[in-house]
């Protein structure tokens, strides 16, 4: 059963902990290394809070996936709601004053996502959907874009922290990409990537290696907005798979195709 409130408090926390994050840039006090280039700020950590705070307040029982993980408890509450939260997702770009960054934050039911939320603070945008309620940007319905050739499409994409390392590091499909559509951007928050593809600014969006909370409001609002979500293969995909492929649904299988070239 999903109430009301659910979303209006989602879009209450969203909105509370962008704000607080436009307030903070330029004012971190405290930055560590979660790895080679991942960083994570005393901003991420205390929008998490925001966020959580407000939650719990309204949903005890919940449980709770969320990126900064202090208050992850989903593998000891019973409950069938859990709520999928990426705090500030583009914390690269924040540190950098790079406006480009956003909150996220979903709810996942049974392994469904129900409601999911994207908030820009430094564009007041916010995006949010409820399954099989269509997609909205600001209270106005959103759809996908029309365009239907590879060649005119503007796609975005992001390469994950392990970079440097990995053996699928997404470079040769960036090139290939290049080559085959109109452009391609790599703005450094997945969340807003996804929300940009269901309201028509870029025809497509793929990434390796993303977590639940880059990916689980975004899904749904891309999907609510007439978009398709993937694996690189066409295959069905889970906000726990490590491949993601977000298309306007006309340009997928032109997208399929390069990736398995
Ligand atoms: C990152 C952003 C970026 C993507 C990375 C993510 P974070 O999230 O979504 O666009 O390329 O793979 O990890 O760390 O800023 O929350
Ligand atoms: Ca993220
Ligand atoms: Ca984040």
């Amino acid at each position: 059963m999903l109430k009301k409130k659910f979303k209006k408090i989602a879009i209450n926390a969203a909105l509370r902990a962008g704000s607080y994050i436009k307030k903070n840039i330029g004012k971190v006090t405290d930055v560590s290394y979660k790895s080679d280039i991942n960083v994570v700020t005393n901003v991420d950590k205390r929008s998490e809070e925001i966020i959580i705070n407000i939650l719990r307040g309204h949903f005890p029982s919940h449980g709770f996936i969320a990126e900064e993980k202090n208050n992850d408890n989903s593998d000891t509450v019973s409950s069938a709601y859990k709520w999928v939260i990426d705090p500030l997702d583009g914390t690269t770009n924040f540190l950098h004053g790079y406006p480009v960054f956003c909150v996220s934050i979903a709810l996942e039911y049974r392994n469904n996502i129900m409601i999911g939320v994207v908030y820009d603070p430094m564009r007041d945008e916010l995006f949010y959907a409820e399954r099989r309620k269509g997609a909205f940007l600001n209270k106005k319905r959103i759809r996908v874009s029309r365009i239907n050739k590879l060649k005119e499409s503007l796609l975005s994409t992001g390469f994950a922290y392990n970079v440097n390392f990995a053996k699928n590091n997404n470079i040769d499909n960036f090139v290939n990409f290049i080559k085959t559509s109109q452009a391609v951007r790599r703005g450094g928050s997945a969340a807003l990537d996804l929300c940009y593809v269901a309201c028509g600014r870029l025809e497509g969006f793929w990434e390796l290696f993303l977590h639940p909370w880059d990916t689980a409001a975004g899904r749904l609002i891309a999907e609510e907005a007439g978009g398709r979500v993937s694996k690189f293969d066409g295959s069905g995909y889970s906000i726990y798979d490590k491949e993601i492929l977000v298309s306007n649904s006309k340009i997928h299988s032109q997208m399929i195709q390069i990736l398995n070239s």
